[in-house]
């Protein structure tokens, strides 16, 4: 496989349509992913990233029926990561002396994971890689997606290599953003950012205002998942400035667990309090326990508000939610609103727990919550409901 971007440089990755979990299980892929993999034939041979492990023999053959992988001059490893790194010890058996360009904590991360005493050569910012009449142009961007990613750029052709950044876990033959379903595509990118790089939003800003002083023109951005913009590619920069800036959309994002059944009916008439209230604000509800995780975060991205619902359980919460706080509280969400809410039958502790946890995650929590003993009643469903009507109001 072997795909002509522009001039001589060719993408030479890995279309997984089978991946289903990335990150061990913590990411769920439903559209599958890529692993992109660049080939730069200039009078020198670059070729950047390489694919995950799993694929290394398939990616080291396919890449010996391209070229010949003794004119390799230069591998650039703009991120250590197992997905773009995987294939490293497989190409290097073949080439074992290869330049390895990469930043000072890409050889840490390298060398932790393969223990291999590489030719490696660290780049800062700046720092310049000649291919003949190109350069390839190095750019640190730790926490895009971790400190050792870098990017590179190559003057003439003006493609940014951006690795993680701007990408998406979605796997198409097509490979070019203008030729994928739109909705399908920006799914995956919201999906991608609110789950991998919400933490980094602030660095985000910042590098991109930085790649953007040094005043450049960027024609494609090869990214190192899903598909490649060629076409208009500001426009994924202008969606990562609006999501790195405390990003939300007038959307209440109700997130619980239920036991039997008392906790979802609180839920479900909390939203019916919501709607009476505002008419235009889009509710949604996902039960925890049967909902996908990342969705779900995805759905709390968008929100400039939630709530988050458990029945009390041995004088806690059910895991479900108290897993989904656990990792909210990592992904560090800005601007946003909260209040819980949930059943009890004796002690009663959940709500407090529930508003606790949201506050130290960084929300704003606008109301001590409520409770209903036992299954509730009618006198409790209207209680949820008036809820419902208020913290509407509390967050407009
Ligand atoms: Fe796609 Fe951070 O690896």
């Amino acid at each position: 496989m072997k795909l002509h971007i522009k001039s001589n440089v060719s993408w030479v990755g890995k279309i997984d349509w089978e991946l289903r979990k990335f990150h061990g299980d913590e990411y769920s892929t439903h559209r599958g992913s890529t692993y992109n993999s660049y080939l730069i034939e200039e009078g020198k041979v670059a070729l950047i990233d390489t694919v995950w492990a799993p694929f290394a023999k398939e990616y080291v053959k396919n890449l010996g029926n391209i070229i010949d992988i003794k004119k390799i001059d230069y591998i650039i490893a703009n991120h250590a990561e197992i997905d773009h790194s995987g294939a490293l010890p497989e190409l290097m058996r073949h080439i074992p002396d290869t330049p390895i360009y990469c930043t000072a904590n890409g050889i840490k991360s390298l060398t932790g994971h393969y223990h291999q005493n590489w030719n490696f050569h660290p780049v800062k910012t700046g720092d310049r890689l000649s291919l003949g009449k190109k350069e390839l142009i190095f750019i640190e961007a730790p926490m895009l997606h971790w400190p050792d990613t870098m990017f590179c750029y190559l003057t003439s052709d003006n493609i940014l290599f951006s690795n993680d950044a701007f990408g998406q876990h979605y796997a198409t033959e097509f490979m070019f953003n203008d030729l994928v379903d739109q909705a399908e595509l920006m799914a995956e990118c919201i999906k991608y950012y609110a789950n991998i790089l919400t933490p980094f939003s602030p660095l985000v800003d910042k590098k991109i205002k930085e790649v953007l002083s040094f005043n450049v023109p960027v024609d494609i951005i090869c990214t190192s998942h899903g598909v490649i913009w060629r076409n208009n590619p500001v426009q994924i920069v202008d969606q990562y400035v609006k999501w790195a800036n405390s990003y939300k959309e007038n959307q209440i994002t109700v997130v619980y667990d239920s036991m039997w059944n008392g906790t979802r009916v609180m839920a479900e008439n909390i939203a019916r309090g919501i709607t009476q209230s505002d008419q235009k604000v889009n509710v949604k509800l996902y039960n925890i326990a049967k909902a996908d995780k990342n969705d779900v975060i995805t759905e709390i991205f968008k929100s400039k508000a939630i709530l988050v619902g458990s029945p009390t359980i041995n004088r806690g919460i059910l895991t479900g939610v108290a897993a989904l706080l656990e990792e909210i509280k990592g992904l560090r969400f800005q601007g946003k609103k909260a209040a819980a809410f949930g059943c009890y039958g004796w002690s009663g502790e959940s709500v407090k727990i529930i508003s606790q946890n949201l506050s130290s995650a960084g929300f704003q929590v606008v109301d001590e919550g409520i409770r209903a003993l036992w299954n509730p009643d009618s006198k409790s469903i209207e209680e949820c409901i008036e809820f419902g009507k208020k913290v509407a109001e509390l967050f407009k």
